[in-house]
């Protein structure tokens, strides 16, 4: 690839779980722009012994631009957490690169959404149970971002699982929002703080919406928190329609209950 400026979603932190197209960007750009506070050093051994590598941490949007236009002809990674596309600021920075005429791509990560579901082990849409998810925040001091009809009691109305990012310094605050009506949620609707997803220091904590509060200030986390709710985290499921023999789709025909849908396409890989 030419000069082009990459946004580059690192994952979650655990230095395998970027994708392999991201790793590639990393090991081929000439600049890695990355902020220390929320990406891991450790995935930085994706990059090349000879690139230059920025840390944003203390940096504003301008200082960043500035390492743009001072390589023009660069291979530039720009490396944010999780996926790009979720509170990554990014669009004001793909907003720049088409006023200014510049090459640009986005290479997808892995969120801490899916991080932090993994390291619960729970689906996040359980059919009958939750088949939304919302990914929001508390509005803290970014309040002007938040449109009006987003808050947090028009979600917690439907009972869908709710991913809440950014709000781990707020414990209270959160907790009562979830109760405030006409919430779905009761005190004993499943909840989970899932601190540091994939990071060697990952904290999983199974709780309830009622103890929510204390749970988020017993990690002792205030960021790199994820807070998910919803009756979704706990129980059994109901199994899906996807592989129910009653169920037909392109791919399979109906087949009476208790059977199976015949052979299966099986080969080895790497063979036609
Ligand atoms: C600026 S946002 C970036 C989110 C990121 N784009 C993503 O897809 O995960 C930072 C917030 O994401 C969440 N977060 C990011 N990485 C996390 C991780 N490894 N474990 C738990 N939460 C994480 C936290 O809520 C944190 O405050």
């Amino acid at each position: 690839m030419t000069a082009c400026i990459s946004f580059v979603g690192a994952g979650p932190g655990a230095p395998d779980l970027i994708t392999l197209r991201g790793a590639e960007r990393l090991g081929r750009a000439d600049v890695v722009v990355w902020a220390s506070s929320l990406v891991p050093e450790a995935l930085l051994t994706h990059t090349g012994p000879d690139a230059l590598v920025v840390d944003s941490a203390t940096m504003t949007l301008e200082d960043v631009l500035d390492v743009y236009r001072a390589h023009p002809d660069g291979r530039i990674v720009r490396l944010h957490s999780g996926d790009p596309s979720l509170y990554g600021a990014i669009q004001e920075q793909l907003d720049w690169c088409e006023a200014q005429g510049r090459a640009y791509e986005i290479v997808p990560g892995v969120s801490s959404l899916a991080a932090a579901a993994a390291a619960l082990g729970r689906e996040l849409t359980v059919p009958e149970v939750a088949q939304s998810v919302v990914v929001t925040r508390l509005a803290n001091r970014t309040h002007r971002s938040m449109p009006a009809g987003e808050t947090l009691g028009a979600f917690c109305a439907t009972g869908a699982t709710l991913a809440v990012f950014l709000s781990a310094a707020r414990p209270e605050a959160l907790q009562s929002a979830l109760l405030a009506p006409p919430s779905a949620y009761t005190e004993a609707t499943p909840a989970a703080v899932v601190v540091r997803a994939s990071w060697p220091d990952e904290q999983v904590v199974a709780t309830t919406v009622g103890s929510l509060a204390e749970a988020m200030r017993a990690t002792g986390a205030t960021t790199t928190a994820l807070v998910l709710v919803g009756p979704a985290l706990e129980g059994d499921a109901p199994r899906s329609h996807l592989y129910h023999p009653g169920f037909a789709h392109g791919f399979r025909r109906r087949s009476a209950p208790g059977t199976t849908a015949g052979r299966p396409a099986v080969r080895r890989a790497g063979r036609g």
